[in-house]
C-alpha cells in the first residue's frame, strides 16, 4: 500500500473540495465540555475540547486512562451529549438534533467499534455484522458481507455466537459490523487491544486503507504507540483537554510523548508490528 505524500489529498478530499466548496473536516467538536455527577461527585471529563477530524483520514486518540478518550469519542459519534459546547458531524450540528435523528445519523454514517464490544449474545457473528443494515432496512449483499467478514479473518465463524469466540474474535466482529454500513466516520475505542499482533497489524492495515481508498475518516483511541504509528496524526488528551499533536507519528516519537504525559513507562524497545509506511519508503 501506498500511503499517500504528505501533504497531498485524498481522493474523497479532493471531491470535497471541487465538488461542494465545502470544509474539509468530517467531525469538528468546538470547546466540548462533559462534566459527569451533580455537585460533591462531580468528574470533568472533557474540559474545552475543540479539534477537527478531517475527511479521510486517520487519527489516533491517545492519554493516561480516564483523561476523556472515550468520553471524547462517545461526544463526537452523538451516542452521549456534551454537557456544552458543539459538535458538528458531515454539517450536522448534533446538539440541534432530537434522538430519531441523531439514531438515523448514527445508523448511516458513523461506525462505531466499543472498548466493550457490545454483540448482542443470541446473535451469530453473521447476524451481529449484519444488524446495523438489517436495523435500516437494507438486505445485506451475501458477498459484501463475506468479503468483510474474510478481511477480519472470521470468514470460517459466520456462524458461532460470541461466547463461542474468543476476546480478540469477538472484538473483531465488532470491527466488521462498524465497517459493514461503508459509513463515512468510524469511531474505534481501543480495536486492537485484544488481539495478537499479527491480527492487530491486519485490522490496523484495514482501517488505514478505508482511510486512504475509501476516504473513509477514522478516530481511533489507542495506548498502543505502535498502532498509533498507522495514523496520519496523534492527538493527545490528558485531564480531559488537549495536551499535543503528532504528524506523521512514528511508535518511538509517540512513545516519547507519552512517557512525557506520564502515561507510558518506557522499558525498553518496543515490540515491532511491521515498519510503517513511512519507514518503508
Ligand atoms: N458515566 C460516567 N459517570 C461518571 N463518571 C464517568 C462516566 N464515564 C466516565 N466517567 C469519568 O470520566 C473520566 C473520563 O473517562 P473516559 O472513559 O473517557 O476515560 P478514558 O480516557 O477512555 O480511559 P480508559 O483509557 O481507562 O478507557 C474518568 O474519570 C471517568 O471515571
Ligand atoms: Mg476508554
Amino acid at each position: 500500500m501506498n500511503r499517500a505524500a504528505p501533504g497531498r489529498t485524498t481522493k474523497r478530499q479532493e471531491e470535497t473540495l471541487n465538488s461542494s466548496g465545502k470544509t474539509t473536516d468530517a467531525v469538528r467538536l468546538t470547546d466540548v465540555r462533559k462534566v459527569y455527577g451533580k455537585r460533591d461527585n462531580q468528574v470533568v471529563a472533557l474540559d474545552g475540547v475543540t479539534t477537527q477530524f478531517d475527511r479521510g483520514t486517520f487519527t489516533a486518540v491517545m492519554g493516561p486512562s480516564g483523561s476523556g478518550k472515550s468520553t471524547l469519542l462517545q461526544a463526537a459519534a452523538g451516542l452521549d451529549q456534551p454537557t456544552s459546547g458543539s459538535v458538528l458531524l458531515e454539517d450536522h450540528e448534533l446538539s440541534e438534533m432530537n434522538e430519531t435523528e441523531l439514531t438515523k445519523l448514527r445508523r448511516d454514517r458513523i461506525g462505531f467499534v466499543f472498548q466493550a464490544f457490545n454483540l448482542l449474545p443470541v446473535l451469530t457473528v453473521r447476524q451481529n455484522v449484519t444488524l446495523p443494515l438489517r436495523l435500516a432496512g437494507d438486505k445485506p449483499a451475501r458477498g459484501h458481507v463475506s468479503k468483510i467478514l474474510d478481511q477480519v479473518g472470521l470468514g470460517e465463524r459466520k456462524h458461532h455466537r460470541p461466547s463461542e469466540l474468543s476476546g480478540g474474535q469477538q472484538q473483531r466482529v465488532a470491527i466488521a459490523r462498524a465497517l459493514i454500513s461503508d459509513p463515512a466516520v468510524v469511531f474505534a475505542d481501543e480495536p486492537t487491544g485484544a488481539l495478537d499482533t499479527r491480527t492487530a497489524r491486519d485490522i490496523l492495515g484495514l482501517l488505514r486503507h478505508a482511510s486512504e481508498t475509501a476516504g473513509q475518516t477514522i478516530v481511533m483511541v489507542t495506548h498502543d504507540p505502535v498502532a498509533a504509528s498507522y495514523a496520519d496524526r496523534v492527538l493527545f488528551l490528558a485531564d480531559g483537554r488537549l495536551a499535543g499533536a503528532l504528524s506523521s507519528p512514528t511508535p518511538e516519537s509517540v512513545a516519547e510523548r507519552m512517557t512525557h504525559l506520564g502515561a507510558f513507562v518506557d522499558d525498553g524497545p518496543l515490540p515491532r508490528l511491521e515498519p510503517t509506511r513511512r519507514e518503508q519508503r
